[in-house]
C-alpha cells in the first residue's frame, strides 16, 4: 500500500441540503469563492451563466428523460481538499437525492431564517440521521427579517429531533442586522452590506462586558438585547461537544447571509475543523478503514443516457479507501470481473474532467457499459470486499402502469425492469400475481415523466398511467410474516417488489398505525434493502 494517508486525511466530503430557495446555491458559490475556484468577477457574472448552464442541462435531461444530475464540486481551501455533493432539489427531487447522501461524510443544512425547517429539509435530514453523520446548520438570509432566533433553534430541535449548539449568534436581522457574536472567540463580528461579496466583516473582538465599545459598534439597544440573549443562551443551550457533533446528535448552528457574503468564511473554517475525514464504511468483511486499505469504492448512482447517441451510462462511485489510479485494474465484486474503469471523470454541473488519480473521499464517474448496479463494490483485483447495500428509499407517489399495445408486452417488461434496475423508479406487483399489473413508485413526480419518455423513446412502448392514492410504503421486516393473514385497513394494498419482498401501501399514516395495532409483532420499515 502506498503512502497516501495525508491525501486522504485532508479530504472533506459533504452534502449540502436545503429546501429549494433557502440559499444552497449561493452558499456553495461563496465556498468556491473562498477556495479560489472562481474569482469574484467570475462569480458575479458567472452566477447567471452557471445557473443558465445548469438549468439548460436540466431541460435537456428532462427532454431526454434522464434523471437530473447531482453534481460534485471539488476545491481546495486552507490545505483541505473539499468535495461538495449537491443534492438536486426543486421538482427534480428523486431517489438519487437520497442516495447522494449515502456518499457523504457529513451534511450542511441550509435553512432560511424567515422560514425555519421546511418539508424537503425534513426528508433529507432523516437520511442523515439514519447514517448518524454530522450535520451542520447554516441559518441564512439574516439580511432579511428573520424569525426569532430561539424559535428557529426550537424548530430544529422539535422538527428534526437533534440538539442544537449555536456557535455564533445573530445581532438583529433585516435592516437592523448588525452582525454576529462569535461565542468561541467571545467577540462581535460586524456586518456591513457595503462589503457585498468582497470580504467578511471585521472581527472587532469586543467583549460583551465592554458596554461602551459594544454600544458604539452596534447601538445601545442591540447591545443590551445581545447581552440578554447570550445570558439566556448560555443557561439554556446544549454544551458544545465534538463527539456528539460527530455522532450526529448535536448540530452546531451558524448564522449569516450567503448573498451578502456574511458569516460564510467563519462557517467554512469552523465546519472544516469540526467535520470528519473520510469515514470508515461497513462491508460484509468488517469495517473498512479508508487509510489502512487499498482502493475500494461503491456505486451510489447511475445516470443513464448522458449521451443518447451512444446510449451510455455513467456510474458514480464514492471511493471509500486507498487511492484510485486510472491505469490500474479493479475487481467489480458483484460481477466477479477484473477490469479497468473506463473514462474515469469528475463531473461538475456543466463540465467533465478526466481524472488520472483520486483518493478515498472523492467521487468519480465512470463509463458503465451496463454492468453496474447501485450499491456495487469495486476493489483491488486480489481482494473481496462487499459494502453494505444502499437502502431503497420510500417512494411517495404511485401509479398503475400498462402498455397501450398489448403486443409489446415483452419490450414493456424489459424496459420497465431495466429502468427500475438503474434506480430511477421502483416497481411493484400485486403480491399474489405476476407481472400482469405493475405499480410504479417514485420519490419525485418528475420520474413519472422520465419513465414515460424513456419507454417511448428507448423501448418504443407507449404506456398509460393511472395515479393511485397511496402516499406511504412500508417494507415488512418480519421474515416469517404471511401477507395473506395480515389484516390491515380497507385502503391498504399488499404488494411485492422485484425480489419478492412483501410491502404494504397506505393512503395515510393513520392506516399505518391501525395496521400495526391490528397485527401484533408486525415490524414495518421506511427503508428497503437493495
Ligand atoms: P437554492 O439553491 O437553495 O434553491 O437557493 P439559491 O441559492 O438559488 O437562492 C434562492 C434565492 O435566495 C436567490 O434569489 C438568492 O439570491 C437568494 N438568497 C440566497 N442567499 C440569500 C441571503 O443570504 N440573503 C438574501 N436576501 N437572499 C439570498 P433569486 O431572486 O431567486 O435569484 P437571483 O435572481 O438572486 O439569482
Amino acid at each position: 500500500m502506498g503512502n497516501y494517508a495525508d491525501e486522504i486525511k485532508r479530504r472533506r466530503t459533504f452534502a449540502i441540503i436545503s429546501h429549494p430557495d433557502a440559499g444552497k446555491t449561493t452558499l456553495t458559490e461563496k465556498f468556491l469563492l473562498y477556495g479560489g475556484a472562481i474569482n469574484l468577477a467570475g462569480s458575479v457574472k458567472g452566477k447567471a451563466t452557471a445557473r443558465h448552464a445548469v438549468s439548460d442541462w436540466m431541460e435537456i435531461e428532462k427532454e431526454r428523460g434522464i434523471s437530473v444530475t447531482s453534481s460534485v464540486l471539488q476545491f481546495e481551501y486552507g490545505g483541505f481538499c473539499i468535495n461538495i455533493l449537491d443534492t438536486p432539489g426543486h421538482q427534480d427531487f428523486s431517489e438519487d437525492t437520497y442516495r447522494t447522501l449515502m456518499a457523504a461524510d457529513s451534511a450542511v443544512m441550509v435553512i432560511d431564517a424567515s422560514k425555519g425547517v421546511e418539508a424537503q429539509t425534513r426528508k433529507l435530514f432523516k437520511v442523515c440521521v439514519m447514517r448518524k453523520i454530522p450535520i451542520f446548520t447554516f441559518i441564512n438570509k439574516l439580511d432579511r427579517d428573520a424569525n426569532d432566533t430561539f424559535e428557529l433553534l426550537d424548530d430544529i430541535e422539535k422538527e428534526l429531533g437533534i440538539a442544537t449548539c449555536p456557535v455564533n449568534w445573530p445581532i438583529g436581522s433585516g435592516k437592523a442586522f448588525k452582525g454576529v457574536y462569535d461565542r468561541n472567540r467571545q467577540c462581535v463580528v460586524t456586518y456591513s452590506d457595503t462589503q457585498k461579496g468582497t470580504k467578511e466583516g471585521q472581527a472587532l473582538a469586543i467583549p460583551l462586558t465592554d458596554q461602551e465599545a459594544l454600544s458604539a459598534a452596534i447601538g445601545e439597544e442591540a447591545a443590551d438585547r445581545l447581552r440578554d440573549e447570550i445570558e439566556l443562551l448560555d443557561g439554556a443551550s446544549a454544551e458544545f461537544d465534538l463527539k456528539e457533533v460527530q455522532g450526529g446528535n448535536l448540530t452546531p448552528v451558524f448564522f449569516g447571509s450567503a448573498l451578502t457574503n456574511f458569516g460564510v468564511e467563519i462557517f467554512l473554517k469552523y465546519f472544516l475543523d469540526m467535520t470528519t475525514t473520510p469515514l470508515p464504511r461497513k462491508a460484509e468483511e468488517g469495517v473498512i478503514d479508508p487509510v489502512l486499505n487499498d482502493f475500494s469504492a461503491f456505486v451510489f448512482k447511475i445516470q443513464a443516457n448522458m449521451n443518447k447517441a451512444h446510449r451510455d451510462r455513467v456510474a458514480f462511485m464514492r471511493i471509500c479507501s486507498g487511492k484510485f489510479d486510472a491505469s490500474m485494474e479493479v475487481r467489480h465484486v458483484q460481477g466477479d470481473k477484473v477490469m479497468r474503469l473506463s473514462q474515469p471523470q469528475q463531473i461538475m454541473a456543466d463540465e467533465r474532467k478526466i481524472l488520472t488519480e483520486a483518493y478515498a473521499g472523492d467521487i468519480i464517474g465512470v463509463f458503465d457499459p451496463g454492468i453496474f448496479s447501485i450499491g456495487d463494490t469495486l476493489c483491488m483485483p486480489k481482494q473481496h470486499i462487499q459494502y453494505e447495500g444502499i437502502p431503497t428509499f420510500a417512494p411517495e407517489h404511485f401509479a398503475r402502469v400498462r402498455q397501450v399495445d398489448t403486443m409489446k408486452r415483452k419490450q414493456f417488461i424489459k424496459g420497465i425492469t431495466q429502468i427500475a434496475q438503474e434506480g430511477a423508479i421502483q416497481i411493484f406487483q400485486e403480491f399474489n400475481t405476476g407481472m400482469e399489473e405493475i405499480i410504479v413508485g417514485v420519490v419525485g413526480v418528475l420520474q413519472f415523466d422520465v419513465l414515460k419518455y424513456r419507454l417511448e423513446n428507448e423501448y418504443n412502448v407507449e404506456i398509460k398511467m393511472e395515479n393511485l392514492p397511496y402516499e406511504h410504503i412500508r417494507w415488512v421486516e418480519n421474515q416469517d410474516m404471511d401477507l395473506k393473514s395480515l389484516t390491515g385497513t380497507s385502503d391498504m394494498k399488499k404488494v411485492k417488489d422485484l425480489k419478492g419482498n412483501p410491502l404494504l401501501l397506505f393512503v395515510n399514516s393513520w392506516s399505518i398505525g391501525m395496521t400495526l395495532d391490528r397485527n401484533k409483532g408486525l415490524i414495518l420499515s421506511e427503508f428497503g434493502k437493495n
